[in-house]
């Protein structure tokens, strides 16, 4: 399984509508939302009410990644507002058990992002609640920048971790993810793929021709 997704931190802003039409025209899988509190990462991105307004221009799913503390207040208003995925951070929850079971208590996919530092066997008592691993290739927060080549070696080793834990969840891979790393991340077992500013919201091409192209990487491994 291969799913691209268009992460909407890195879009025109201010065409926002038509980008959205032109992500629709060219089949984008989902849409990777980020929200951000200033305290968890050093950095604001989107919100609940953007979900909202994105919301009635798409049926595509919506991966909602946290980067705040106590991501738990926000599940229920997440929830309310549209989301499909919503991915917390590890580090950034007290009780992890009872957040995933939260999330999955609305009907919507429960994920958990690491950090790179992050190891991915801390998770072993709560995996039967995970539905996505979320392995941040770079540290969160911050678009445009460089993949940190050791998140290989973590895809390859979270992919043979979840399989030994007998675990279905997909692994989604986040940060530079572009034509030199997601064909490599994929052979080593990433399923979702967060495009921006490296794969797709670039000035090379149309969204359209980016989102081919990048298609064209991956289909060809
Ligand atoms: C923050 C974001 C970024 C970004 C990825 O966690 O999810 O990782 O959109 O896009 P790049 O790294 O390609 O600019
Ligand atoms: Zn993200």
């Amino acid at each position: 399984m291969k799913l691209l997704g268009a992460s909407l931190m890195c879009a025109d802003l201010l065409h926002l509508g038509q980008q959205i039409k032109e992500l629709e025209t060219a089949n984008i899988d989902f849409y990777h939302i980020d929200i951000m509190d200033g305290q968890f990462v050093d950095n604001f991105a989107l919100s609940i009410d953007f979900i909202k307004l994105i919301k009635p221009l798409t049926t595509r799913p919506i991966d909602v990644h946290l980067m705040v503390e106590n991501p738990e207040r926000y599940i229920q208003p997440l929830a309310e507002a549209g989301a499909d995925i919503i991915s917390i951070h590890a580090e950034a929850v007290t009780h992890l058990h009872a957040a995933l079971t939260k999330i999955r208590s609305y009907g919507i996919k429960a994920g958990v992002a690491l950090n790179p530092s992050t190891r991915v066997e801390k998770l072993g008592h709560v995996i039967d609640l995970i539905d996505v691993l979320l392995i941040m290739t770079v540290n969160p927060g911050f678009a445009g920048q460089k993949f940190i080549e050791r998140m290989h070696e973590k895809v390859v080793f979270s992919a043979n971790w979840l399989k030994e834990q007998d675990s279905q969840a997909i692994i989604e891979v986040d940060g530079n993810i572009g034509h030199h790393t997601l064909g490599l991340c994929h052979t080593e077992g990433a399923s979702m793929f967060v495009l921006g500013t490296s794969a797709l919201f670039h000035q090379r091409g149309t969204l359209i021709e980016n989102l081919q192209e990048t298609r064209q990487i991956i289909s060809a491994r």
